[in-house]
């Protein structure tokens, strides 16, 4: 019999006549850090594949930026005048301070990359079917705080590549003012000024932006990233523990249950030390960077937002309205709504919901990556409608691009594939993956291929020299 297999027959052995997996269990139940976990776990769960401990590295992760950020908070200045100096001091005269600000930039990078593989295997699994549809509301929201605690991060240092993203981040807010510039009523009603104003506090990035997004960054975000964490982690004990497919669900009591001390607390601490010892790695190998001191009367060409925001830099090239509030509010709802349109229970558990599931998301990827390449191809070689009919409405503009075309012909296949299949999980597989790959090409296109004044070019060696 092998250790698993004995685990689990201990596990399952009878309530009292068992003392050691009374004391196994007692570990976990008499412990407040440790009392977060049940104090049986299901075999489905332990499997690496299904999980790859996504949830829990960016647990981790979260915590290293507490604790490096706690540091880093003694040394650094809030102000216009002292923020860069201070940050400058914190690399290069406090004693470890550079690691300390590696491992704090490394570690938020991170949590960006690691928050979105998450919500692919959470999707991909259907793990937000049946009563987990409020965690998964809950994980979308902990998506959007961590990238705004990332974004509102980004400020402090205040050298060029901050100031000027933020300032690229903060028009992006504004975006609402192409619509109310067309139908002429911006100068009574300006909700696209509004946010922006609330957002950095003026019409321009200076001192009452940055005090803003230090509160942001340092109360604010971090309060609620633990309080809905705390929530998601209950939900997960109240949903009774991971999802698993039909065929295990009706395993009850211990059936097919390990004891989660101490396999699983191994396991977490393995997963800790490899997260801890991986950012400190990158942290000695590669600085955070920073550019000479921010100057207002010296922007940056191209002066490009944080990437996690630079697929939606490049919808707003095409319409600010369009790419900068209809298409992410769209795409937002989209995710929020996902578990109420979508009902079918019996795919829970399952990657790809089986292999019809698996073969519609390739297709999907496959059709998507050639529609959003194909008109990228359109419009950086012929141009788009400014420039077949000079003078065009600029209603035309902001209706028909790249961005808006995508998200319709997405919908509309998504919309076919569920009344063919009569399945509402095959309709959100498409939509999901289509928008997903979508927003991979447009962040790659803007990392990589765009350079001044939002020209596309192959690589940065052919930007003119200016
Ligand atoms: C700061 C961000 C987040 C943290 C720290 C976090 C943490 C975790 C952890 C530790 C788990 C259990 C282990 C695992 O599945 O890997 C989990 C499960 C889950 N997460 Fe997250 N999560 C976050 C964001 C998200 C996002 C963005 C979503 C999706 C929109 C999401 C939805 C879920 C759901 C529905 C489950 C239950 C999965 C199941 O039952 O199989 N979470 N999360």
């Amino acid at each position: 019999m092998s250790a698993k297999e004995q685990d689990i027959e201990r596990s399952t052995a009878d309530r009292t006549g068992d003392p050691d997996r009374k004391r196994r269990a007692g570990i976990i139940t008499r412990n407040f850090f440790l009392h977060i976990h049940a104090t049986r776990v299901h075999v489905h769960s332990m499997k690496p594949t299904y999980t790859f401990g996504l949830g829990i590295i960016l647990g981790f992760l979260f915590l290293i930026m507490v604790f490096t950020g706690l540091i880093l908070i003694i040394y650094y200045t809030p102000s216009v005048e002292a923020a860069y100096r201070s940050v400058k001091d914190i690399v290069y005269l406090v004693p470890g301070g550079r690691i300390i600000r590696n491992m704090h930039r490394w570690a938020s990078q991170g949590m960006v990359i690691v928050v979105f593989l998450h919500l692919l295997r959470v999707f991909y699994t259907g793990s937000y079917l049946g009563k987990r549809s409020l965690n998964w509301v809950i994980g979308v929201a902990l998506m959007v705080i961590v990238l705004l605690s990332n974004f509102s991060g980004y400020l402090l240092p205040w050298d060029q590549l901050a100031y000027w993203a933020v300032t690229i981040g903060s028009n992006i807010a504004a975006s609402a003012r192409e619509l109310t510039d067309l139908i002429g009523i911006t100068s009574f009603f300006d909700p696209g000024g509004f946010l922006k104003k609330m957002l950095i506090g003026g019409e321009s990035v200076g001192q009452p932006a940055l005090s803003r997004f230090f509160a942001l960054h340092v109360i604010l975000l971090p309060l609620s990233i633990i309080v809905l964490m705390a929530i998601h982690f209950w939900r997960i004990r109240k949903d009774g523990g991971l999802s698993r497919p039909v065929r295990y669900l009706k395993d009850r009591g211990t059936e097919n249950k390990l004891l989660a001390w101490p396999v699983l607390m191994w396991t977490e601490l393995a997963l800790l030390l490899g997260v801890v010892a991986v950012v400190l790695l990158v942290a000695i190998f590669a600085d955070a960077p920073l550019l000479e001191q921010a100057n207002p009367a010296h922007p940056d060409n191209p002066a490009k937002s944080p990437w996690y925001f630079l697929g939606i830099q490049e919808l707003v090239s095409y319409s600010a309205f369009a790419g900068g509030l209809l298409i992410p509010v769209l795409y937002l709802v989209f995710l929020f709504s996902i578990p109420y349109k979508d009902r079918e229970d019996e795919y829970v558990g399952q990657w790809f919901s089986g292999n019809e599931g698996k073969k519609l998301v390739l297709w999907s990827a496959g059709a998507a990556l050639l529609a959003v390449v194909l008109q990228l191809f359109v419009l950086i070689r012929f141009g788009w409608l400014k420039d077949w009919i000079p003078g065009i409405s600029q209603w035309f503009v902001l209706l028909i691009n790249p961005a808006t075309i995508t998200a319709g012909l997405f919908i509309l296949a998504a919309e076919m594939v569920k009344r063919r299949k009569k399945s509402s999980r095959m309709g959100a597989l498409v939509l999901f993956t289509c928008s997903f790959v979508a927003l991979v090409v447009f962040t790659v296109v803007g990392i990589w291929f765009r350079g001044p004044n939002w020209e596309f070019f192959w690589s940065a060696a052919q930007w003119p020299v200016q």
